[in-house]
């Protein structure tokens, strides 16, 4: 795992009301307060956010939203700038989750103002990568993946590179129980790695790769062990503030053992 940093990230989607988001940060806080090994992030709907600021203040949790407009401010209806997820003490925010792209027709150059926007703004993109079950089958994963990871990146410079964020997320695996096999995401992981190489240079080494699409506290240990292979970013099995928290220590205790190594 090198030298980098491990991060699990939950994304709660479109669920939780305030009151459920401030019962879930008094729970889970309980449960991971002694966690130093790892970022750990909830990314919560814009709605939940204030309140978790107030919960979640000088604690081991990071704040992340789940999208983000690339304008400053302005006639956009319905969208939220960079400065307000500030305000809320944001640190994270997805960008380009698959979601966004197949349901809120994303596209890539889209998704490259708005890691543009968050990088200039001091808010760590989690860009979100993936291919689909046509494309896998069609033998183009990792083709497809390189490229949303070029087109996503264009215009960006190596320094700011190194402070992002990447989740690959096959999106044939996404809330369907189908996790990719250890070897599978490695592969692509480190497919995702020689990409970020060739933009960045030495610098790739510094990035860390999430995997994402059913993770489970049953199977992220052996996720981890695979060396490209840096953290999560986990939907629905990030919901139950107890078994997250059981899936971050599970994750904590990999990391500390390939560390230590
Ligand atoms: P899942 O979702 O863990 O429910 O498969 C992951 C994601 O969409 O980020």
């Amino acid at each position: 795992m090198a030298n980098r940093r491990s991060v699990i990230a939950g994304n709660w989607k479109m669920f939780k009301t305030v009151n459920e988001a401030e019962d879930y940060a008094v729970k889970f806080l309980e449960e991971v307060k002694d966690v130093t090994d790892l970022d750990i992030v909830l990314c919560a709907p814009f709605t939940a956010l204030n309140p978790l600021k107030n919960e979640l203040e000088e604690s081991v949790v990071h704040l992340g939203a789940q999208n983000m407009s690339w304008a400053d401010q302005g006639a956009y209806t319905g969208e939220i700038s960079a400065q307000m997820l500030l305000d809320v003490a944001c640190t994270y925010v997805i960008l380009g989750h698959s979601e966004r792209r197949e349901m809120f027709g994303e596209k890539d150059e889209e998704i490259n103002k708005k890691v543009q926007k968050a990088l200039a703004t001091g808010l760590t993109p989690i860009l979100c990568v993936g291919e689909n079950l046509n494309v896998r089958e069609e033998g183009k994963a990792a083709e497809r993946v390189s490229s949303q990871v070029v087109h996503a990146l264009s215009s960006i410079s190596k320094e700011d590179l190194s402070r992002i964020v990447i989740a690959y997320e096959p999106i044939w695996a996404i809330g369907t129980g189908k996790t990719a096999s250890s070897k599978d995401a490695q592969d692509m992981c480190a497919t995702i790695r020689a990409t970020l190489n060739g933009l960045m240079g030495l610098g790739a080494e510094q990035v860390p790769i999430l995997y994402g699409g059913s993770v489970k506290a049953e199977n992220i240990a052996e996720l981890l062990t695979e060396p490209d292979i840096d953290g999560a970013l986990v939907g629905g099995a990030s919901l139950d503030p107890i078994s997250f928290a059981k899936l971050v220590h599970n994750a904590a205790s990999v990391v500390t053992q390939v560390e230590g190594r």
